[in-house]
């Protein structure tokens, strides 16, 4: 799908310090890759329905490469792509039961990532295994977890699966900077007002958002373009998911993003709506496909006024202002977000 193209931002006069006019205020944030290491957050590796029963492929994450496959258990499961015999690149292997067999010598891996047997039967070497991401499916897309156990969850929204109807987009071009900098828009209440246009019914919310140790949520009570009232709790978990539900007008909608991490200073896009479904009377489908219409208009609108100050930004919290504070308590958090790398001598 296509990204809408948006007006150009315009540049604003900066208040440089007196002394060095040349030098730009601010300290850099934590970059992706940094040391060697990622925020330990649930990305998306890849949709769903890009892996049927029996199939494998491969994904670039984290600077290295993963396969996804899924055995006749129907269990997708995220692992490291090279084989540990010599190296050949599992995703042109096949899915034999549960396991992954290579295409090289034939070695078999099983669900847990360890090595189970070679063709030729020589016993499978105790130290061949493949580095194993957690892995969970929701809503549609693939979520790996850059770390040996996560330690907090993909939100849910507010209905039970069996209510929602979904429908899940895998954008095809990816962003030019980290995930976390187009989740930095989320507490960026000025952005709301000034790209989005929405109209804030009530003061700014900083003094209603909930922190924990993984992120925040809060809720805005607006008006959207064209006056449409909106009552939204919108999130970030992790440095990776942005999740909003609530009503748009007249009906609830649920929408999430979760920021794929091929590479340091890249992301991509992977987005979920939901809707209620109805009774599945012709005319609730009606009303359904019409809803869908409308909530992919607003995901793509927001996305396209969102894409071109994020393919060209190069963050950094200068001089932020009092309308800022929940968006400098977010880079904050960032700065102390924990991270890791336990798959690296796997994935490359
Ligand atoms: S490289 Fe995979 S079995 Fe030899
Ligand atoms: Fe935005």
């Amino acid at each position: 799908m296509a990204a809408q193209t948006i007006s150009k931002f315009t540049r604003t006069a900066v208040d440089l310090p007196e002394e060095n006019p040349s030098e730009r205020v601010g300290n850099l944030m934590p970059a992706e890759g940094d040391d060697g290491l990622f925020t330990q957050s649930w990305f998306p590796i890849c949709l769903s329905s890009e892996v049927e029963k029996g199939q494998v492929r491969g994904e670039a994450f984290l600077d290295g490469k993963v396969i996804v496959f899924r055995g006749d258990d129907g269990v997708a499961r995220v692992m490291s792509a090279y084989c540990p015999h010599v190296g050949a690149d599992l995703s042109i292997g096949a899915v034999v039961g549960n396991q992954i067999q290579c295409a090289f010598h034939k070695w078999e891996y099983g669900g847990d990532g360890a090595c189970v047997k070679t063709a030729i039967g020589d016993p499978a070497p105790e130290k061949a295994r493949l580095f194993k991401f957690p892995t969970k499916e929701q809503y549609g897309v693939v979520w790996a977890f850059n770390g040996d156990a996560p330690d907090f969850d993909i939100p849910n929204f507010e209905y039970d699966d069996d209510h929602l109807a979904i429908r899940v987009f895998r954008f095809p071009e990816l962003l030019n900077c980290d995930p976390w900098v187009f989740a930095a828009n989320t507490p960026d209440m000025q952005h709301f007002k000034v790209v989005h246009k929405t109209e804030f019914a009530t003061e700014d919310p900083h003094d209603s958002v909930t922190w924990d140790d993984h992120g925040f949520r809060y809720q805005v009570i607006a008006a959207h373009q064209q006056g449409v009232p909106i009552e939204w709790t919108v999130g970030i978990r992790g440095t990776s998911i942005f999740w909003q539900e609530g009503p748009y007008g007249d009906f609830w909608i649920g929408g999430m993003v979760g920021f794929g991490l091929p590479r340091p200073g890249k992301h991509e896009l992977f987005a979920v709506l939901a809707l209620e479904k109805g009774d599945g009377s012709p005319e609730s489908k009606a009303l359904l496909e019409q809803r869908f219409e409308t909530a992919e208009m607003l995901m793509t609108r927001t996305i396209g006024e969102d894409i071109d100050i994020l393919n060209t930004i190069k963050y950094r919290p200068g001089t932020l202002t009092a309308g800022d504070r929940t968006l400098g308590k977010f880079l904050q958090y960032l700065r102390r977000f924990p991270r890791a790398h336990p798959s690296s001598a796997f994935i490359k």
